[in-house]
C-alpha cells in the first residue's frame, strides 16, 4: 500500500514527509525530481512576502541509496527558513516561551473552528499546521509519486482556467504546456493571462482577495484502475476526496461533471469504439477518464474550484474568543490569489492517487515487477474484444 504522513508546523523548522510503499529501483534524485516542483508550487502572480523568504528545496534522508529508492520508507525533508523570525513564539520547550496570541478568528480559515475542536486559547495552534505551508510537503510527496506513475507511462499536468471572474474556456484537446508554465498565472492564454494578472492586482489594491479554477489532468492512464464494487475504492471519490483536501478548494468536478448535470443524456454520454491501432477508446471524454470508478483508459481530467483565501488586508468583522466582542478579523502576512500554486498541488494530488491506484492494481516489490504487471494488463485488455 502506498500512503504518506506529512509533519510540520507553518513556522517551526521544518516540514517533514514520510512516504511508504514505494518499489525499489526507481530513480529519485531531489534536486532533479522534486525541487523544480517545488519551485512550481511557490510561483504564480498573487503569492505573499512568505514565498521571497522560503526556498524550498527537499532533503532526502531515508529510503534512496545512490540515487535508486530501496523500498524502504522514504523520508523527505524541507527546512522553513521563516523559522529563524519565529524561533520564539514557536518554540517547542516551555521554558521561556511566550506565546504571542492570535484570538480574532479570520471568517473562512480554520482558526474557530480549530479551537473549538481542541479547546485551544489560541488561534495560533490551529492555523500553524491548517496553514497551506503543509501543501509543500504534499507536492513532495506528489514528485515522488510522480517519478512512479512516470515509470508506468503516465504524466500529470494543470493549468488555471479562472481567477475572479476572468476564465477561459476548459480546454478541449491539446493544451501547450510551455505557454502554461510561462504564464505568471498557469494560463495559457497570454491576453487572459493578462487580465487574470490584472484581476490579482486589483484585489491587491482593494485589499481582498480572489479564488478560481484549476484544471488537472493526467494522460496515458491504464484502463482498470480504481474500483466500483466498494464505495471507497471508486477512484472519482478518492480523486474528489483528495482535491477537496486541499485548502481552500471548495468543488471538485470530475470531467464535464456541471456541463453533464444540464444537458440531456444524448450530448453527455461518452460512445466507445475499437479498432486495431487504438484498440477500445470513446469518441468523446466528457466523463473524464473515470466511470463507476473505474478508469476507462482516456485521459483522467478534474475541474478543481478555490475559493478566495481568507486573510484580508481589509479584513471582515469577527469575534475575539478571548471576550466574545465583536471585532476586525486578525492580519497576517498573506497571499492574495493562489490558484496556480493551488494547480500545482492539485497535480500532485492526482499524481498521489493514480500511484496509489496503480500500486494497487499492479502492485510489486521492485518497479521491473510493477511495469510488467502493467504490461501484461494491456495486453489482456487487448485480448477482450
Ligand atoms: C497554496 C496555498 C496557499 C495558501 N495561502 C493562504 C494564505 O496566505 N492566507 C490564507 O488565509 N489562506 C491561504 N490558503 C488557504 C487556507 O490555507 C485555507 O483556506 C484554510 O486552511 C481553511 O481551509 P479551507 O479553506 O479548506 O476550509 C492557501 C491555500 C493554498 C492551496
Amino acid at each position: 500500500m502506498l500512503r504518506f504522513l506529512t509533519a510540520g508546523e507553518s513556522h517551526g523548522p521544518q516540514l517533514t514527509v514520510i512516504v511508504e510503499g514505494m518499489p525499489a529501483g526507481i530513480s529519485l534524485v531531489a534536486a532533479r525530481d522534486i525541487d523544480p516542483d517545488l519551485r512550481r508550487r511557490q510561483g504564480g502572480h498573487g503569492r505573499g512576502k512568505r514565498q521571497q523568504i522560503e526556498q524550498d528545496a527537499a532533503r532526502i534522508v531515508s529510503g534512496v541509496r545512490g540515487g535508486k529508492t530501496l523500498g524502504s520508507p522514504i523520508t523527505l525533508v524541507i527546512a522553513n527558513r521563516d523559522w529563524d523570525n519565529w524561533q520564539g513564539p514557536m518554540q517547542v520547550e516551555p521554558r521561556g516561551f511566550k506565546a504571542k496570541r492570535v484570538t480574532r478568528v479570520r471568517p473562512g480559515h480554520a482558526d474557530l473552528a480549530g479551537v473549538l475542536k481542541y479547546g485551544f486559547d489560541d488561534a495560533r495552534n490551529v492555523l500553524e499546521r491548517a496553514s497551506a505551508r503543509e501543501t509543500a510537503a504534499r507536492v513532495a510527496a506528489g514528485a515522488v509519486a510522480r517519478t512512479l506513475i512516470g515509470a508506468l507511462g503516465i504524466d500529470v499536468h494543470s493549468c488555471v482556467i479562472r481567477i475572479g471572474d476572468v476564465d477561459v474556456p476548459v480546454p478541449d484537446g491539446d493544451v501547450p504546456w510551455d505557454a502554461v508554465e510561462r504564464s505568471p498565472v498557469r494560463c495559457a492564454d497570454e491576453a487572459a493571462s493578462a487580465r487574470m494578472v490584472a484581476a490579482i492586482d486589483a484585489a491587491r489594491e482593494n485589499g481582498n482577495t480572489l479564488g478560481g479554477t484549476a484544471y488537472v489532468i493526467a494522460s496515458h492512464v491504464p484502463a482498470g484502475l480504481g474500483s466500483y464494487v466498494h464505495w471507497d475504492r471508486k477512484l472519482d471519490g478518492l480523486i474528489a476526496q483528495a482535491m477537496c483536501s486541499i485548502p481552500s478548494v471548495k468543488g471538485v468536478e470530475i470531467g464535464a461533471a456541471a456541463l453533464a448535470a444540464r444537458s440531456p443524456g444524448s450530448n453527455v454520454h461518452d460512445e466507445p469504439r475499437w479498432d486495431a491501432e487504438r484498440g477500445f477508446h470513446h469518441l468523446t471524454n466528457r466523463q473524464g477518464g473515470l466511470a463507476g470508478g473505474v478508469t476507462d483508459g482516456e485521459p483522467v481530467w478534474a475541474l478543481v474550484h478555490f475559493k478566495p483565501i481568507s486573510t484580508l488586508l481589509h479584513p471582515l468583522r469577527s469575534v475575539d474568543i478571548r471576550t466574545g466582542a465583536e471585532i476586525n478579523a486578525h492580519y497576517e502576512r498573506s497571499d492574495i490569489c493562489v490558484v496556480p500554486a493551488g494547480a500545482v498541488v492539485a497535480e500532485a494530488m492526482l499524481a498521489w492517487v493514480l500511484a496509489a491506484a496503480a500500486m494497487e492494481k499492479f502492485g510489486g516489490d521492485n518497479v521491473g515487477e510493477t511495469r510488467r504487471a502493467l504490461a501484461a494488463h494491456r495486453r489482456a485488455a487487448g485480448r477482450l474484444r
